[in-house]
């Protein structure tokens, strides 16, 4: 999103006394539905005392009324201090002294929900010392149907359950600070590339992107989250830039209205993502609640914006085009979240310095006079960030029992991303397609990102371990000399050769290559032809080819994805085997770029506004079930991943029905609640598996469950899915049962014609493994 200069003041205004912040143990948050009908009826005494201007205002954001990306203006007389929006998932964006989280990729990669609650938590909890109401995350679209989309590391896997386990613990992690979270996108955001309505120069206009899915896939694949982020208690939903099925996503009536307030019972606010609103009636009786940023005061600083709300609101129902009753219904859905979540009671003011951290973010000059200190709210976070970091790494390949290192005397460090920040802390900041050149890569760019107070690169980490071992560390980290293949100054060779390698990607880009950037193939090989023990680690913000990988130099692999600050200590607690690797792959690595591409549409030259058009043709099979339902050979599938130990199953799955004679589908007289039909949420099969650690050392895995429908399911249904995950630490020689609850959404799938989730009628096959395509143990059960 770019900006114009200027206006600096509205950034800057509002008052600069802080307040005494109350401590998290100060408050309790429930956000059960009572909690929820308690919040609607202050909501509505609220309302009845706004007039018409001020509950357009409610529902309109404006720059000039706060510090942060999005602000809702405060109505002093009602004791009402206003909304404050920043950005985003993985850390409090545009903001100082606060922590750089690992991003959800590299969440997903732990398969680890109390993890992945405790990342959200502490990253809520800074939102919450800073003074701002609603976090714009968790993100749940893109979800990855390509692996070149430009925003997957955002959000989780291109996996709906593993995604939607993590929406639900990322939802409760941020809501249980009292602050609200936003899942985005809402739906169908799956390419950066004209991701929304472009308008040249000379006025003309290109429509965003539509993204045409078939219902029983939107259902199945890219809804199947969001249904767990509302039924968590989702404050609100971001609508996203491009098109559904031709309609923009936040005037869509069919999915705002029918599907999302519908089906799934929603009751908190739709908010648009940034500028994504492009009518004023027709989004507002379509679903959207709130338009951000809304105001007309901000057209002046970002480019080609308009209003659509605001006065154009209050004129609406002037002429009676816009019912009150909804109005009023837009504010009760924003007002019935604060209240639930006790936003109105001693929630921390707002950090002065978000003013001129903002401006400065935005290049704007501002006088060092204008600097405010910035309050420190990144506590003992360190911790959460390198624990997740190695708990998010995925060890692929371990040859000669190459790691966990054990004392090497010497070692080398190669590669631009072992290095320090030399652009800046915020280098990942920039809205570009690359990146720089020269620094490790903890977190991609754009919205998402965050300012660093402090990073720990892999090769201080390193540098640092050496020094209590007494080893030596050599190393070249610019990309152009180990490409070039001058290796002079390394002598003699290391026992071990640690190369790091980067991939970027941001907000507004989409990627063009699912090779690690910076020549880094070259790189590799060059390493590995000197060095007969080299230890490969992507940074890397989604899915990479790795043509190096059986060279047999390259004696380790590692996917370490983007593991927030503490990136060097996370990796060294690996690479020494402090940490035994637990990580498991959130996603699908090909052998070659084309196995199973979905290529992001890119037309270079157009006939017709509309023209942007991306067909959902291959329906579920994205993925490893597209991998599974072509039969290709993945180089590592979905699920998979190493450890420093070995594990074993049992010798069979013992099931039991929790439910005696169900319907095919819910039950038609009981009502929707928040998060759908409740009977969706119900477990009508319990699965038990025994896992024992068989190896030497002490460590944790991920059993795995997926699902195959029966062959008289619909066509189109994937060979498998994954239907339940348990992360297990086991200490040497011990075992465990491990149990999975499998609801009726989870057996059902989506029935076009009755509109509903229907249970098959065949024999359902369960097989349990330690990946996609490790699956040990299989049953059968029958639920009709
Ligand atoms: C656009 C992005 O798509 C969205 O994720 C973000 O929250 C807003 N900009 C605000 O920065």
């Amino acid at each position: 999103m770019y900006i114009k200069s200027g206006l600096l003041q509205a950034f800057l205004l509002g008052g600069v006394a802080a307040s005494r912040v109350p401590d998290l143990s100060e408050r309790t948050v429930d956000s059960s539905a009572r909690a929820w009908a308690a919040a609607t009826e202050k909501a509505n005494r609220f309302i009845a005392q706004l007039n018409l201007t001020e509950k357009a205002a409610m529902v309109t954001g404006s720059s000039s009324a706060g510090r942060c990306i999005g602000n809702i203006a405060a109505i002093p007389r009602l004791g009402f201090t206003g909304l404050c929006t920043q950005d985003g998932p993985t850390a409090l964006n545009r903001a100082d002294l606060v922590s750089v989280f690992p991003a959800g990729l590299t969440a997903a990669a732990s398969w680890d929900e109390d993890l992945i609650y405790a990342r959200a938590n502490a990253l809520a909890s800074e939102f919450r010392e800073k003074g701002v109401q609603i976090l714009l995350g968790p993100s749940a679209g893109p979800m990855g149907r390509h692996t070149m989309g430009g925003r997957n590391w955002e959000g989780f896997s291109p996996d709906p359950y593993l995604t939607g386990r993590s929406m639900d613990a990322t939802v409760r992690g941020i809501q249980d600070t009292g602050v609200q979270a936003v899942s985005k996108h809402f739906i169908g955001n799956e390419q950066e590339t004209q991701r929304t309505r472009t308008v040249s120069e000379d006025g003309s206009v290109v429509e965003g992107i539509s993204a045409n899915i078939d219902d029983r896939t939107l259902h199945e694949l890219y809804l199947w989250p969001f249904a767990d982020a509302v039924k968590a208690g989702t404050a609100s939903l971001m609508c996203s830039y491009n098109r559904v099925n031709q309609t923009y996503s936040c005037e869509n009536d069919h999915l705002l209205n029918t599907v999302l307030k519908g089906q799934l019972g929603f009751k908190g606010y739709v908010m648009s993502d940034f500028f994504a609103v492009h009518s004023g009636v027709k989004a507002a009786t379509g679903g959207l609640d709130m338009n951000m940023p809304g105001g007309i005061d901000l057209a002046s600083i970002y480019a080609g914006s308009t209003s659509f709300f605001g006065g154009n609101l209050t004129s609406a129902v002037n002429n009676g085009s816009l019912p009150i009753a909804r109005l009023d219904d837009m504010i009760r859905r924003v007002m019935t979240p604060y209240y639930a979540l006790k936003q109105d009671q001693g929630f921390p003011t707002q950090d002065p310095s978000s003013g001129p951290v903002l401006a400065r973010y935005f290049a704007q000059q501002i006088p060092i006079s204008a600097e405010i200190p910035a309050r420190d709210v990144r506590h003992n976070h360190a911790d959460v960030i390198r624990k997740l970091g190695a708990a998010g790494t995925v060890l692929l390949k371990n040859t000669n029992s190459t790691l966990p290192l054990v004392s090497p005397k010497t070692i080398g460090v190669f590669g631009n991303d072992a290095a320090d920040l030399s652009a800046g802390l915020d280098n990942a900041l920039k809205d570009d397609r690359t990146g720089t050149p020269l620094g490790t890569l903890d977190i991609g760019g754009g919205s998402g990102s965050g300012k660093h107070t402090t990073i720990i690169s892999p090769l201080d980490a390193i540098k640092a371990r050496a020094q209590k071992i007494g080893a030596r560390v050599s190393y070249i980290l610019d990309n152009t000399v180990l490409a070039a293949n001058d290796l002079h100054s390394i002598y003699p060779t290391p026992e071990v050769c640690i190369v790091f390698l980067k991939t970027y990607a941001s907000e507004g880009y989409d990627r063009t290559t699912l090779e690690a950037d910076w020549n880094s193939t070259l790189v590799v090989n060059n390493v590995a032809a000197r060095c007969p023990n080299t230890v490969v680690v992507t940074h890397s913000a989604g899915i990479n080819i790795m043509p190096w990988a059986s060279n047999p130099n390259v004696t380790a692999i590692i996917a370490a994805h983007l593991p927030g600050e503490q990136t060097g200590n996370s990796i060294v607690d690996i690479l020494w085997g402090d940490v035994n690797p637990s990580g498991k792959l959130p996603y699908t690595i090909p052998v070659n770029e084309t196995d199973c591409n979905i290529p992001i549409v890119n037309l270079t030259s157009i006939s017709s506004p509309t023209e942007w058009q991306a067909n959902f043709t291959e329906g579920q099979l994205i993925d490893y079930r597209a991998f599974d339902a072509k039969n290709v050979t993945p180089l590592y599938e979905f699920g998979f991943g190493l450890s420093y130990t070995t594990f074993d199953l049992g010798s069979s799955i013992s099931t039991k029905a929790l439910v005696k004679n169900p319907s095919a589908a819910p039950n038609p007289k009981t009502a929707v609640v928040i998060g759908g039909h409740p009977d969706l949420w119900l477990d009508l099969v319990k699965a038990t598996i025994q896992v024992s650690n068989s190896g030497k050392v002490a460590g944790a895995t991920v059993v795995q469950l997926y699902m195959s429908l029966p062959a008289d399911a619909p066509a189109g249904s994937p060979v498998r899915t994954l239907r339940g995950f348990k992360k297990i630490y086991l200490k040497p020689g011990h075992k465990s049962n491990v149990d999975f609850y499998l609801k009726r959404r989870d057996l059902s799938y989506w029935d076009v014609a009755s509109q509903q989730w229907v249970l098959p009628t065949g024999e359902i096959s369960l097989q349990v493994g330690f990946s996609s395509r490790d699956l040990r143990i299989k049953t059968t059960v029958r639920v009709l």
